[in-house]
């Protein structure tokens, strides 16, 4: 099956397009006709990101955690290509330290980028879509760690489940305007710069094949659901956690073959031993 959107004319604004999942939605939204917006405090990631898609891409170095940057990235939209449309809140930061270990500074940013982002971008783009009167679809960002006790995630998992809340409230209060608020929580995503550290090379080798599928999912496998939350498609869905993790948030990978030897159900299974 081949699923092709059709977003021509319409503007798109991604956050965290310096790499990654972000960078990956910016080529998936201009290859399916969208004039593309695409934020980052990274300059030179951005400038990768949009190199070879010509006019229908531009580029905003901001930082999503203040007033001034968040205003700076949604004004863009309107000053390049004179409207807004989707507004995809994927810019996050996932440090990890030990419960012990974490500073105040470090859990401040966190909280800052993720949380005060994601409410600055949600709010900036809610406003001017309200006004503009269109309605539109603002998709925002979580993690399935956010439903998980994982040692070493006490700000990040946290602060993505901060904006699991957070989307529900914006949900509700942008749905009488007809902006529709969505947020995607991904598991595990292979965006990790390579060669990976060998710490991080030991984990995700013992981690990888407990996942139900065996692997880690592409960061387009991510943009594809913000493709469908973004499209007409998606009318009615609205206001949910969405997650795209390969079922790793439901249980671990199948790997024995299922033997049932409870003699007490010996009666529901006609089984007969001797
Ligand atoms: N990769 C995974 O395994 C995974 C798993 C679960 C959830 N997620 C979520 O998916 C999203 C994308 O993940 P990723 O792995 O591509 O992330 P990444 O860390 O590779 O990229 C994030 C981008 O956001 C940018 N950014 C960070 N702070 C910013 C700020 N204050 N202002 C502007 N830009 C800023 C960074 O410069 C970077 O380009 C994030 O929201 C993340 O929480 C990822």
């Amino acid at each position: 099956m081949n699923v092709q959107y059709d977003f021509s004319d319409r503007v798109v604004i991604i956050t965290g397009a310096a790499r990654g999942v972000g960078r990956a939605m910016v080529r998936q939204f201009a290859d399916a006709g969208a004039k593309v917006i695409a934020a980052d405090r990274d300059e030179d990631g951005l400038n990768e990101t949009v190199d070879g898609l010509g006019d229908v891409a531009r580029t905003v170095v901001a930082d999503i955690s203040t007033v001034d940057g968040a205003q700076a990235i949604v004004q863009a939209a309107f000053d390049r290509f004179g409207r807004l449309d989707v507004c995809v809140n994927n810019a996050a930061v996932a440090p990890h330290a030990s419960l012990f270990d974490e500073t105040v500074e470090v859990w401040d940013t966190v909280y800052a980028v993720n949380c005060r982002g994601t409410f600055l971008m949600t709010q900036a783009a809610g406003k001017a879509l309200r006004d503009q009167g269109e309605g539109g679809r603002i998709i925002n960002f979580s993690s399935g760690v956010s439903n998980r006790g994982s040692a070493g995630a006490a700000a990040y998992a946290s602060s993505r489940a901060a904006t699991e809340s957070f989307s529900r409230v914006a949900a509700i209060e942008l749905a009488v305007h007809d902006i529709l608020v969505t947020c995607v929580s991904p598991g595990l995503i292979d965006t990790q710069p390579k060669p990976l550290p060998p710490s991080m090379k030991d984990g995700l080798s013992k981690r990888i094949p407990t996942l139900p599928l065996a692997r880690a999912g592409e960061p387009e496998e991510v943009g594809n659901l913000v493709m469908w939350l973004a499209s007409d498609a998606s009318s009615y869905a609205v206001g949910h956690v969405y997650a795209v993790d390969g079922a790793a948030g439901i249980g671990t990978r199948a790997g024995h073959e299922i033997v049932d030897e409870d003699v007490r159900y010996d009666w529901v299974t006609g089984r007969t031993r001797s």
